[in-house]
């Protein structure tokens, strides 16, 4: 077992779990050294904040950098979630967050589930994030900020922003926002925002409740997500592109702890480009075998 059970019922209870300093300054170093380069790119899987070009998510280095690739892969990311949803997992989503200092732009209360649910047809909230910090956190550079125990309320209603920032996303209105910080201890805790080190490492359910302000301060807050799905609860439509929500339902098999500092053997599909059916969009339901 990798969690303890009062781990677990604090994941139960609250919703996300803090793990600080997870990961070595060496390791966070090597994947550090890739995010200038990556971000440079113009290509589609690079979006940039809202008329600016400090880049606000990186979509699926998994697929062509060979640190990410094995982050994708770590077993101190990938089986936490695994022992949570008792299943093999694939890849649905993974990001790099950039958040840049001064340039950074919000992200709007959501619920992770209420975009996949809405746009990809995921059938149940039975995947989630797992994130580690590639820069310190701290209250000034945008951190997460969390509604503990919001996931309880299972899919809440969400409209679907187009506008606010660069990135579409199914978003909370702040009445309903308001009436869950209350729930959750109005200023006593109804909001929480985990701050730590390069390396720290955050799990939280995919109902709960998350938003992030701008970083006006001199500090990147570059974060790396994993959104991890059960292999049994793919999605079921392909309406957004492949670089954004994956198609290969493959479950993940981890190397080894060292894999980041070994620089262990990944394969890198998309290393020469990406193919041109990661952009190819249908509203169609997928077939899915009884
Ligand atoms: C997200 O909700 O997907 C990202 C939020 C953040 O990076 O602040
Ligand atoms: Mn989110």
């Amino acid at each position: 077992m990798l969690l303890s059970p009062d781990q677990k019922a604090a994941f139960d209870r609250d919703g996300y779990l803090f793990f600080p300093g997870h990961f070595s300054g060496a390791e966070i170093a090597l994947l550090n050294a890739e995010v200038p380069a990556l971000y440079a790119r113009r290509e589609a899987y690079n979006v940039r904040e809202k008329g600016r070009d400090a880049v606000r998510t990186n979509f699926a280095a998994h697929l062509y950098s060979a640190p990410f690739a094995r982050l994708a892969r770590h077993p101190r990311m990938v089986r936490p979630v695994q022992e949570l949803l008792g299943e093999k997992l694939y890849m649905h989503q993974f990001k790099i967050n950039g958040k840049m200092a001064f340039e950074g732009d919000v992200w709007q209360w959501h619920q992770d589930f209420g975009t996949w649910t809405n746009d990809d047809r995921m059938p149940e909230p039975r995947a989630m994030n797992i994130a580690v910090y590639l820069d310190d956190v701290n209250e000034f550079n945008g951190p997460l900020m969390f509604i503990p125990g919001s996931h309880k309320q299972g899919v809440l209603e969400a409209g679907h922003d187009l506008k606010t920032t660069s990135y579409p996303l199914w978003t909370i209105d702040n009445a309903l926002i308001t009436r869950l910080v209350e729930r959750a201890g109005g200023k006593n805790g109804g909001i929480v925002a985990p701050q730590g080190p390069a390396g720290s490492m955050l799990v939280f359910h995919s109902c709960l409740v998350h938003a992030s302000t701008s970083n006006l301060s001199p500090w990147n807050r570059v974060s790396v997500y994993l959104s991890l799905c059960a292999v049994s609860n793919h999605i079921r439509r392909f309406k957004r592109p492949e670089y954004i929500a994956h198609r290969d339902f493959t479950p993940i098999e981890c190397l080894g702890d060292d894999c980041l500092l070994r620089q262990s053997p990944v394969e890198l599909p998309w290393a020469q480009g990406m193919p041109a059916s990661a952009l190819q969009t249908s509203l169609e339901e997928i077939a899915v075998a009884a």
